[in-house]
């Protein structure tokens, strides 16, 4: 599967993970399990034992360590096997399962599938406004039968609003409007503006704006590899300076799940400072948007992809429109770390097979001497 390791993906929510039951999810093709130990901290494990390949999902964590449901053996947040009920009760050498790096950050919990020496929280984009310590946030989740790709154009190209969306979020204005993207590095950028916009009640009702009222109103979308957007929408009263307007910022992270599904991951976040209006207006946006979302969106993306099949995205020569800047320099960025991390391990393994070839020559030149 061509997937980038070398990269954070959301595993879960972190309210999903708990001391008392294992929580178990498909990543990137690979089963995981995941738990939190004595000291609450977030562990992702391979989901099966190293005896007989059970899932240890579907297991207990007994003393911060994950007891497997057919034999009982436990494995620790390392992975080892810290407990065997049988016979003497020693460890078999060996009896190891593959961890994962984890980081908790915005309300969800990070897994890191590549190498792990190359782990470094400090890579991971910034979502400032789910940061729940200083922001009151609400979560959706939906489950997609679509490549992550096709969902990342979907977000980084809001121009569907008025097609897909027409009576919830788009308009006549907001299909003509500006756009402009760019790069910078491998973080991409579209914003896009509408002006002298009648907004859709539920939009209209989300900032408070009354009807009939006349406004500006501006999407602002950051995408980061893997697949890791964040969303900002302001809206103004026509013609007034952003600054005078009010923003809705909201975060939506893709996690493959196989080559062809996808864990579809969205929050929104609001200052402390807002109390209950906050409270509200992040549920309001959430529950508001998961019927698009959910009717129209997820439709659609399954469709393109009942059409595409196993073809590649290229290989099936998709017209290509300016709307689509933003998305295809993504997927340009991703076809480049992708390629770049196999020429890596491709180079990594042709050099360990060169020591292997070495090492029978030392070994009988020491034997002779
Ligand atoms: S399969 Fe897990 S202990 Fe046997
Ligand atoms: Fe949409």
């Amino acid at each position: 599967m061509s997937f980038l390791l070398n990269a954070w993906y959301v595993a879960t929510f972190s309210r999903e993970v708990g001391v008392d039951a294992p929580f178990a999810r498909t990543l990137l093709g690979r089963p995981v399990v995941l738990y939190r130990d004595e000291a609450q901290r977030a562990v992702a494990l391979d989901d099966r034992c190293a005896h007989r390949f059970a899932p240890l999902s579907q297991g207990r964590i007994v003393q911060g360590a994950l007891e497997c449901p057919y034999h009982g053996l436990r494995f620790n947040a390392g992975g080892q096997c810290v407990h065997n009920p049988h016979g003497d009760g020693r460890v078999p050498s060996g009896a190891q399962v593959r961890t994962y790096p984890t980081v908790e950050r915005y309300g969800a919990v990070w897994f890191w599938p590549g190498d792990p020496a190359r782990a470094d929280a400090a890579l991971l984009p910034t979502f400032p406004f789910v940061d729940p310590d200083s922001n009151i946030t609400h979560e959706g989740y939906l489950h997609t039968r679509a490549h992550y790709q096709l969902s990342a154009d979907n977000l980084l190209d809001l121009s569907h609003f008025q097609f897909l969306h027409p009576d919830t979020l788009g308009s006549e204005a907001m299909a003509r409007g500006d756009v402009q993207s760019g790069h910078l590095g491998d973080t991409v950028w579209v914003r896009r503006s509408a002006y002298d916009e009648a907004l859709q009640p539920f939009v209209a009702e989300g900032f408070g704006v009354a009807p009939g009222t006349r406004v500006d109103r501006w999407m602002d979308v950051r995408w980061t590899p893997p697949g890791l957007l964040s969303i900002v929408i302001g809206v103004t009263a026509a013609g007034m300076a952003r600054e005078s307007g009010l923003i809705a910022p909201s975060a939506h992270w893709l996690t493959p799940e196989t080559e062809r599904t996808t864990h579809y991951f969205f929050a929104f976040g609001l200052p402390k400072e807002m109390g209950d209006t906050a409270r509200q207006l992040v549920r309001y946006a959430v529950e508001g948007l998961m019927k698009p979302f959910e009717s129209e969106d997820l439709p659609m993306l399954e469709a393109q992809q009942n059409n595409l099949g196993d073809r590649d995205f290229w290989e099936m020569q998709p017209a290509l429109l300016p709307i689509d800047a933003g998305a295809i320099r993504a997927r340009r960025i991703m076809e480049r770390l992708i390629a770049a991390e196999r020429a890596d391990a491709a180079g990594s393994q042709a050099a360990s097979a060169r020591t292997i070839a070495v090492a029978p020559v030392a070994d009988t030149s020491r034997a002779v001497a």
